[in-house]
């Protein structure tokens, strides 16, 4: 064994490194994930936590030996991808039905191997079961440097027909802590990223979605661990975890008899007995996650740093700020009144017009929500001159041209329908449930897949110069049968989504600098999945500034600010233009609202907001993000962005619904270099309006700065101060 720590202390300094079969370790700078095989030749995960600095205590760790009730030593310890049938009886990562029937699978370790990816090193563990020609393969990166792992499995056999699978997690963690406390985000529409903190005790919490086409409605697909106590900000230890999976999601959190925790992220298996031919590779979901000893601020830094890098489409790129019609025209709008838009957009000073819903079919047009979806034409009466119509208005006004589509989807008023009614997830024999007056395609049809490759082909064929889609999904699978599984309904949920994924390779392979903002009914898509292929989502249809405050700080515990679309809106108008554009500002900012109305100092403050964006968007969407007052607290917020180099930063304060004669908080930035003068310029004014705030055009060390903070709040609801410091 002596030999075998040495082995690994050598190979831990080279970059691409294979293990001594004993030990598996999966490390970032800070986080140990490790691995020993049992003399049994079984994997057990011996420790996940703070990285461990001398190899010669790998030793050390053991996985649980106990005395089973008839006084027999028992040596079962916590395996790494637990199996169904087997000798754990807690919920397993992975159980099987073979194709003689047995439903028992052991998992046995038979090789591993690392190797150097983009950012990190990937290990790839192989386990096979002795009795059926059964194979795992276990795979974890890790990003040294960003502190982030993502870890996800394959599932494969040889044996002589199809087996059954009925848990196919895509990893499974344990933990070892005095308390556990989860934080689950429930949601609806309009409603999104809702905190909810509970102690775990012994026994399950499953958080799961049965949606089909999203993953989110009722319950998102990010969590937050606080480990001996409930996670914070800036304090303690935490792990902040999320599924790359637009379908059903399944998180089961199950505290055993030793006071693990068992963590085990997978796709929903309900109604999803899959079924899978011998050669056949079932790859599960990526499960990602970030550990951090000093909250979550810090794990969020990370998950962002290593999104931007690694995960998100075009991450390390620039995002346009955009006019939408949406809000603004609804479904009535013509070439005329697009056009029109247009050239507010160029006056407003965005880069791009993004025309919204409602501009297809003609058989059945579009002029409300009830048809026309499928038939992906512009609707003649309304668009005479088509697409190549509006890009070209879109050209002379000076903007780029965006569109809305929303290609997975079908109204039974629609010449597709009429066409391939054996194209829609639908019941024959019974009444048909509707969701928003439509039905879901049945993408994992591969000839479906063609056609809704070829909705975004066909208008980038014709139009190459459309700059940006806005891909939409508002309905959940009503009536689930799809006629093209026919007898192998249990497929179906997992193929669907594999058929989207399908779709937007080719559209990426094919387009790979097209931005494409993701949406589904509001947010009912945010997953680092289809991130790969978007270069941002839509958080929410609800634009209340003060609603949004509350969304966007949850949202930004997983996601980086340039993944995040948020436009200024007519949705709470009782508030001002301006606190409106400064809750937008610290996102990804766009605008969805009639500028015609504003009135004369609103609009100007728009125009030079959109200007102040530009020069701070570096600081914002590529710099450090620290949550400095939370809205859950108390009836402020403030966060504060800081460049990379430390040169520059950016504070957004907002009052909420405070208290009369409340005292007033200093706000304590975070994330600058103590020892760097500031100076602090109040931007985003009302036009011919001084700050009335003291700091303004003063000087401060950000030694000052973080331990005495800044008098930015007011007694007044939905005041907001935007501020650059230099
Ligand atoms: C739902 C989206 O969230 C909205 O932004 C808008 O695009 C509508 N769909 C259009 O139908």
């Amino acid at each position: 064994m002596k030999k075998t720590i040495m082995l690994i202390a050598a190979m831990c300094m080279t970059s691409a490194i294979t293990f001594a079969q004993e030990i598996i370790r999966v490390s970032t700078e800070k986080t140990d994930l490790v691995m020993k095989v049992s003399p049994k030749g079984r994997l057990y995960q011996v420790y996940l936590g703070d990285k461990l600095q001398n190899p010669a205590d790998y030793e050390n760790l053991k996985w649980d030996v106990y005395a089973a009730s008839d006084g027999a030593v028992c040596q079962r310890g916590h395996e790494v991808y637990a199996t169904s049938g087997a000798e754990d009886y807690f919920e397993p990562a992975v159980a099987v039905t073979h194709a003689d029937g047995n439903m028992s699978t052991y998992l046995y370790y038979k090789s591993s191997e690392q190797k150097a990816v983009k950012g990190g090193t990937e290990t790839v563990i192989i386990l096979q079961d002795k009795v059926y020609p059964l194979t795992v393969k276990l795979h974890y990166v890790a990003y040294p440097k960003e502190n982030v792992i993502k870890a996800w499995s394959e599932i494969s056999h040889k044996e002589k027909s199809a087996i059954t699978l009925w848990r196919y997690s895509s990893t499974m963690l344990y933990f070892k802590s005095s308390k556990y406390y989860l934080t689950n985000y429930h949601s609806d529409w309009a409603k999104e990223g809702q905190p909810e903190t509970t102690q775990l005790s012994t026994g399950k919490k499953i958080i799961d979605t049965k949606l089909g086409t999203r993953a989110a409605m009722h319950a998102e697909p990010f969590f937050e661990l606080g480990f001996d106590e409930p996670a914070k900000e800036n304090e303690g230890k935490v792990m902040l975890g999320t599924i790359g999976w637009p379908g059903n999601f399944r998180f089961t959190f199950e505290v055993d008899n030793v006071g693990a925790l068992r963590v085990i992220p997978a796709i929903n298996p309900y109604a999803s007995d899959y079924k899978l031919k011998a050669g056949e590779v079932f790859t599960t979901p990526e499960f990602i996650f970030a550990m951090s000893d000093n909250g979550m601020g810090e794990a969020s830094r990370n998950l962002h740093d290593w999104a931007r890098q690694y995960q998100v489409n075009m991450g390390t790129g620039d995002r346009l700020t955009l006019l939408n019609n949406w809000e603004n025209t609804g479904f009535d709008f013509n070439q005329q009144s697009l056009a029109e838009l247009m050239k507010d957009a160029k006056d407003l000073g965005v880069d791009m017009f993004l025309l919204d819903d409602g501009w297809f079919a003609n058989k059945y047009p579009r002029k409300d929500d009830h048809a026309g979806l499928g038939d992906w034409e512009a609707t003649k009466s309304k668009l005479p001159e088509g697409i190549p119509g509006l890009v070209r208005d879109a050209k002379k006004a000076g903007v780029k041209f965006g569109i809305w589509i929303e290609p997975e989807m079908v109204n039974p008023k629609s010449e597709l329908f009429e066409k391939h009614p054996d194209w829609v997830i639908l019941q024959p024999q019974r009444d048909t449930y509707y969701y928003r007056n439509q039905l879901v395609l049945d993408i994992s049809n591969p000839k479906v897949q063609d056609y809704v490759f070829g909705i975004v082909d066909r208008i980038m064929t014709e139009n190459p110069e459309v700059a940006y889609f806005k891909w939409d999904c508002n309905s959940v699978i009503t009536n689930i049968y799809s006629p093209y599984h026919k007898q192998n309904q249990g497929n179906f949920y997992i193929d669907h989504v594999r058929g989207i994924y399908n779709v937007l390779t080719r559209i990426h392979n094919k387009y790979p600098n097209l931005p494409m903002m993701l949406c589904s009914g509001g947010g009912g898509r945010m997953d680092y999945e289809m991130l790969k292929y978007f270069t941002e989502f839509w958080c929410s249809d609800d634009t209340d500034p003060y609603e949004r405050i509350y969304i966007q700080w949850s949202l930004s515990k997983f996601f980086p600010t340039k993944t995040m679309g948020s436009h200024v809106t007519n949705w709470n108008k009782n508030t001002s233009v301006k606190f409106r554009t400064d809750v937008c500002s610290s996102c990804k900012l766009g605008f969805d609202i009639d500028l015609k109305s504003l009135s004369t100092d609103d609009y100007k403050f728009v125009q030079q907001a959109v200007k102040n964006y530009n020069s701070m968007k570096p600081i914002i969407l590529e710099g450090d993000q620290y949550r400095l007052v939370s809205p859950y607290e108390g009836s402020h917020c403030a966060i504060n962005y800081v460049s990379k180099d430390k040169q520059r930063a950016v504070l957004f304060a907002y009052d909420l619904h405070p208290r009369y004669k409340e005292p007033q908080q200093n706000v304590k930035l975070q994330g600058l270099d103590a020892a760097k003068m500031y100076t602090v310029k109040e931007t985003n004014l009302m036009p011919g309006k001084q700050s009335d705030l003291d700091c303004n055009g003063k000087q401060y060390s950000g030694d000052y700065l973080m331990k005495v903070g800044l008098n930015v709040f007011t007694a007044q609801d939905g005041t907001s101060h935007v501020l650059v410091l230099e």
